[in-house]
């Protein structure tokens, strides 16, 4: 099990280290108490959203088809509500109202996603660029701007123009100059009112859940989606780096998703599973972006788990691959939200999938309190040990980028399951500053407003406010978490 840095080193041999030992063992653990220090005065708090989940006008003013788009018009058996983001928040009509109540909240940053049909409906900018869909993303910048709202920019957020065909882009590697020209072009119109972007929202999900279940080759081609993805992201990293980050003086960073993996027990090959769950999840992208390569434990299991006679389904980086893509993230987003318990799975047999790979159970603590989604347990030491298991690993500044509780929409305004999440998610953000030393810098909530939740439809509703999907004019009101989310951003404190 992950130990914490506060339980390291006590000197048993001196008084001050047994006075010191006393007050740590007297110290109520995790999240019973609710951490009373101030968030420091640098720390940035925020609200996300994604573009299709919220904006709606999916084919208004020359936008081009997206993926969800396609997949919701054509059949749309996988989504629980047989819904689609045709509408959904009405964003794109409604961007003053959603800065009001980013306003409200006092939030120091919105982080939004845009869309890439919107302003480049085929996908390949060299076959053009749709100037409606650019002035819609400046106006929402310009206006942040004037309420004194940073941005966070989100430059592919799951959904990818139809047109590129997924899942031809990210496994064809020539496909790979379409995303950086397409970067580049966000950053040449947005830049200079951008202070943080992120090249990919959980790279993981559009490599695994989407692609190992339509690909005519799953435990391959998942690998070669994700070596695709990190080139794109080096690429374009280096390209900010060389040609406007002197100008906008911005950072880069790309998203990644993971549960806290807490072993089943304390048998040794349940211990190494739950690692090697964090390898597979996180360490897929961060090890390459942050150190140059793959985590020595995916290469080796994928080797073994591969037929003698192939080359190891895990592609290799070149020495020159390796140089491009080490060290670039100015910082990891975080996407968090729950806990699971990881034993190790029996041997896989002969069919390889990524998750075979990976070879995992997942369990849960009976303990812990559900939620109306089945992974979802309500964990809040969990968020206090994976941001100290990424803090030591990579050394990289973190900002938690989304964490937030999930209802299926009843008590209707009355959320104070959501407060309660926050409150203790939050006191485990302050111990891990203040206890731990983890160089976290930034919390956001997921989300600013309930929207199209992907398979999920409108079944499953995260937002700070509420959103009324039966009302053409989509009609926002704020949950009660809305008044504890201003005030802690408004005294900087949980109690
Ligand atoms: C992660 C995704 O980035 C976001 O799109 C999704 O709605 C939330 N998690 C909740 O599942």
């Amino acid at each position: 099990m992950y130990a914490f840095k506060k339980f390291k080193c006590p000197d048993y041999n001196s008084n001050l280290g047994l006075f010191l030992s006393a007050i740590i063992l007297l110290k109520p653990s995790f999240a019973d108490n609710i951490n009373g220090e101030s968030f420091p005065s640098n720390f940035i708090f925020g609200a996300s959203t994604s573009a299709y989940q919220i904006e709606g006008a999916w084919n208004e003013d020359g936008k081009g088809e997206g993926v969800w788009d396609h997949i919701t018009h054509v059949s749309n058996i996988s989504i629980a509500d047989r819904s689609s983001g045709d509408v959904a928040c009405d964003s794109y009509h409604k961007v003053d109202e959603d800065i009001a109540m980013l306003k409200h909240l006092g939030v120091d940053y919105y982080r939004f996603s845009i869309a890439w049909s919107r302003i480049v409906p085929n996908g390949n900018v060299s076959q053009g660029v749709n100037l409606p869909g650019v002035m819609y993303y400046l106006r929402l910048l310009e206006k942040l701007e004037r309420e004194n709202i940073s941005a966070m920019v989100t430059i592919f957020h799951y959904d990818l123009p139809q047109a590129l065909s997924f899942p031809t882009m990210f496994i064809d590697e020539n496909y790979n100059s379409l995303y950086v020209d397409y970067a580049r072009l966000a950053f040449l119109l947005f830049g200079n009112k951008v202070k943080y972007w992120i090249t990919f929202n959980e790279p993981q999900g559009v490599c695994t859940s989407f692609l190992e279940k339509y690909s005519t080759k799953p435990g391959t081609d998942s690998y070669t989606c994700t070596h695709n993805i990190i080139k794109c992201h080096a690429m374009t990293y280096w390209m900010y780096d060389s040609d406007f980050r002197d100008d906008q003086k911005g950072q880069v960073g790309i998203v990644l998703n993971t549960n806290w993996d807490e072993p089943a027990s304390q048998d040794a090959k349940d211990i190494e599973a739950a690692k090697r769950k964090l390898l597979f999840e996180v360490g897929w992208y961060a090890h390459p972006l942050v150190f140059g390569d793959y985590p020595d434990e995916m290469k080796t299991r994928i080797r073994l788990y591969t037929f003698p006679w192939e080359s190891s389904r895990l592609p290799k980086f070149t020495d020159e691959e390796k140089s491009l893509i080490k060290g670039t993230l100015d910082f990891i987003g975080l996407n968090h939200y729950s806990t699971s318990l990881v034993s190790d799975a029996p041997d896989p047999g002969l069919f390889r999938t990524y998750e075979k790979d990976l070879g995992i159970l997942k369990t849960y603590d009976p303990s812990w309190e559900k939620t109306s989604l089945d992974w979802f347990y309500v964990v809040p030491f969990g968020l206090r040990k994976i941001l100290n298991w990424l803090d030591e690993t990579y050394k990289v500044p973190i900002i938690i980028t989304e964490n937030g509780y999930v209802e299926d929409g009843s008590p209707f305004l009355d959320d104070d399951r959501r407060i309660n999440y926050y409150q203790t998610y939050l006191s485990n953000v302050l111990d891990a500053i203040y206890i731990d030393h983890v160089n976290v810098i930034g919390y956001f909530t997921w989300s600013l407003m309930d929207n199209w939740e992907w398979t999920s439809g409108y079944t499953q509703k995260f937002g700070l406010y509420y959103v009324n999907f039966s009302s053409p004019t989509r009609d926002r009101l704020p949950k009660k978490s809305v008044a504890y989310y201003k005030k802690v951003l408004k005294t900087r404190r949980l109690v």
